[in-house]
């Protein structure tokens, strides 16, 4: 814990004053615990932290110091922490790293006093965000292959987490094209984004139906292992509780797309995206003549074997039940080990791939474009 505290803190330093100096002064406690110089007031504290992550598991090391840090965030967003309160963004407050003394103080104050309050949190909840920025790495080839037949389409979100992607076409965007010209569509979050590569032309052009593809989409279906309904005050707080908090944009992007959201009507379903797409398929759910399929940043937790069952269940439902359908699968992903991928594809760090029937009972893939996991700039690849 102590090792993996420090790492969380070095890794802060260059984007988040204040978790830089949050976790160096965990690390410290941690250390005196360690070397048997524990502050008594903070003895509950820890022993509550053990408990909790007794019968847990994890994975990635940044696990529990984001867990940690999300737990005591909560606390400062329910307005139960007012001596941090001060210090975060996302609750009016200011940092700068000549006040990390003060910091320190009042964390250890808000451990002693509130851990028994972070329970919850820190037994219960995983790392679980849903950035709402992806939208158009999705929209843009739905927009080029539903330009052809312009039917009603079933929107259905494989690692959906809060859904905020399943209602992007509902966002606001500053799309800037080729030779300077801007598509604008007003909505909030709003978000600026510039279109490059030699299939810019064309993408920037499908644009002009983000309307019409909206107004087409008829039923919108996220699937997650664990959905989170921001109608639910305590699930939307643990979205904004790990957001950093002097992330401030980022924050308001997330509480602008959770309004947006609050206006549309999302259906979730739980469990595994491979059980998911055979449980909709088998139910013919999709009742209109198109249906698209997509993830961001969900299929890379899927292992290899994992991924290509994902692959089969989709091949065979689109070229099986929905064969009457025009089908799409959309990822928006990073390159996976080992993947064939095509010269002008190689590099980047996220891929939009579409993949479609082949004809054949199988899938064939295209490669769309590129961009970074936050993107600002989407790279299209010609002939897209
Ligand atoms: C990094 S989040 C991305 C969420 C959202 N797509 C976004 O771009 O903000 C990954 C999501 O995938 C979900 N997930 C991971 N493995 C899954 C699986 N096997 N089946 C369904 N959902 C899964 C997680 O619960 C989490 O909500």
């Amino acid at each position: 814990m102590i090792d993996d505290l420090r790492l969380q803190a070095d890794y802060c330093q260059k984007t988040s004053p204040l978790y830089a100096a949050l976790y160096t002064h965990l690390a410290a406690l941690y250390q005196d615990r360690a070397d048997g110089r524990a502050d008594p007031d903070l003895q509950v504290f820890f022993e509550t932290v053990d408990h909790c992550w007794a019968g847990r598991s994890f994975t990635a090391w940044f696990e529990r110091p984001l867990l940690l840090a999300g737990a005591i965030h909560e606390q400062v967003l329910q307005g139960n922490a007012p001596e941090l309160s001060r210090f975060y963004a996302s609750c009016g407050g200011d940092f700068s790293p000549s006040q990390s003394e003060a910091l320190g103080n009042a964390v250890s104050q808000v451990l002693g006093d509130r851990h028994r309050h972070m329970v919850p949190f820190l037994s219960q909840e995983t790392i679980q965000t849903n950035e709402t920025s992806r939208g158009l790495a999705w929209l843009l080839p739905v927009l080029a292959y539903w330009q052809k037949a312009r039917p009603d389409i079933t929107l259905i979100e494989l690692g959906c987490s809060a859904g905020l992607g399943l209602v992007a076409d509902g966002y606001g965007y500053r799309v800037h094209g080729p030779a300077e010209r801007v598509w604008a569509q007003e909505g909030d979050p709003n978000f600026e984004v510039t279109l490059g590569g030699a299939g810019a032309e064309q993408a920037f052009a499908s644009l002009a139906d983000m309307p019409a593809l909206s107004a087409a989409i008829t039923r919108r279906i996220g699937c997650d292992l664990n959905p989170l309904d921001c109608r639910q005050e305590n699930q939307k707080r643990i979205l904004e509780a790990l957001i950093w908090p002097d992330n401030a944009p980022r924050l308001a992007r997330l509480r602008a797309a959770i309004k947006t959201q609050d206006q549309y009507d999302l259906c979730f379903e739980r469990g595994d995206m491979v059980a998911c797409v055979k449980h909709l398929s088998a139910r013919s759910f999709a009742n209109t003549p198109m249906v698209v399929v997509f993830n961001t940043v969900a299929s890379c937790y899927l292992d290899d074997d994992h991924y290509t069952t994902l692959c089969r269940a989709i091949a065979d439902t689109f070229n099986g039940p929905w064969a009457d359908k025009e089908c799409v699968w959309v990822e928006f992903e990073m390159p996976r080990t080992g993947e064939a991928l095509p010269d002008f594809a190689q590099g980047q760090e996220q891929l939009v791939k579409v993949h479609r029937p082949d004809g054949k009972g199988d899938l064939g893939t295209h490669y769309f474009g590129a961009a970074m996991a936050h993107p600002t700039e989407i790279e299209i690849f010609q002939g897209a």
